[in-house]
């Protein structure tokens, strides 16, 4: 009996401590960014890493009525939010995409994979697309999906996204997904080419 209300107290204590503990690991959050930073894991721990090279790019082409591409549109805008007043960043707007993904920039590129998900508008100071994909990689070294999420906020020229799961040649993949707009061509229907540079670790 008194074994158990000791072992009780010490299961408090450490309830109590771990926490105030772990907040005093933590090291402060820096309030700049450097790419360095983004990219320890090559820096810190280079034999944990993956393809840290691996890189590959999407093709999106919105569908618009107006010009009716049903034919070679690969993303579809959803109900947009029903609002009178302003809203300049078109907060809460959707797209679903199925993206083929190339080796290279060009749209001439040789394909390896599709890369399905959506994205959400998700600021009301800026566009800011929070992605959610998995690239299903089928072609070249690494077979298997990549599993990414992540906010691509339009002004900023390189977004980070995480890398937070994969299958086949890159299970249990994390790491970093460094995003860049290669090309967009706003007039109608909209296209656009994205990059992702990928360090992996294991
Ligand atoms: C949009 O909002 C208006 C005003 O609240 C409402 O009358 C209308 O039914 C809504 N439309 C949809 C599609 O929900
Ligand atoms: C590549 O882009 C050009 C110019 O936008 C377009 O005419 C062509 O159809 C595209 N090719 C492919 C394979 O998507
Ligand atoms: C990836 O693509 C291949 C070829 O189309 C398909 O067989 C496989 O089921 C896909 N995997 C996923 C998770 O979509």
């Amino acid at each position: 009996m008194a074994g158990s209300v000791v072992v009780v107290a010490l299961i408090g204590i450490m309830v109590v401590l771990l926490p105030i503990s772990c907040a005093a690991a933590r090291a402060p959050a820096p309030s700049t960014y450097t790419d360095d930073e983004y990219h320890a894991c090559t820096q810190r721990a280079a034999t944990l890493c993956g393809p840290s090279a691996f890189t590959f790019y999407l093709h999106n082409t919105v569908y618009n009525p107006a010009v009716d591409n049903k034919d070679y549109f690969k993303s579809v805008y959803g109900l947009s939010p029903n609002v009178t007043w302003p809203n300049p960043y078109s907060f809460g707007t959707t797209s679903t995409f199925e993206d083929p993904i190339t080796e290279g920039p060009a749209n001439t590129s040789q394909q390896i994979g599709v890369a399905q998900g959506l994205w959400q508008l998700d600021s009301k100071v800026g566009y800011t697309l929070f992605h959610i994909f998995t690239a299903n990689i089928t072609e070249g070294d690494y077979k298997g999906t990549i599993s990414i999420l992540g906010q691509i906020r339009e002004a900023d020229p390189v977004r980070y996204l995480t890398v937070v799961g994969g299958t086949g040649h890159i299970l249990g993949a994390r790491g970093l997904a460094s995003n860049r707009l290669v090309t967009i061509d706003h007039a109608a229907p909209a296209t656009w080419i994205l990059s992702f540079d990928l360090d992996l670790y294991y």
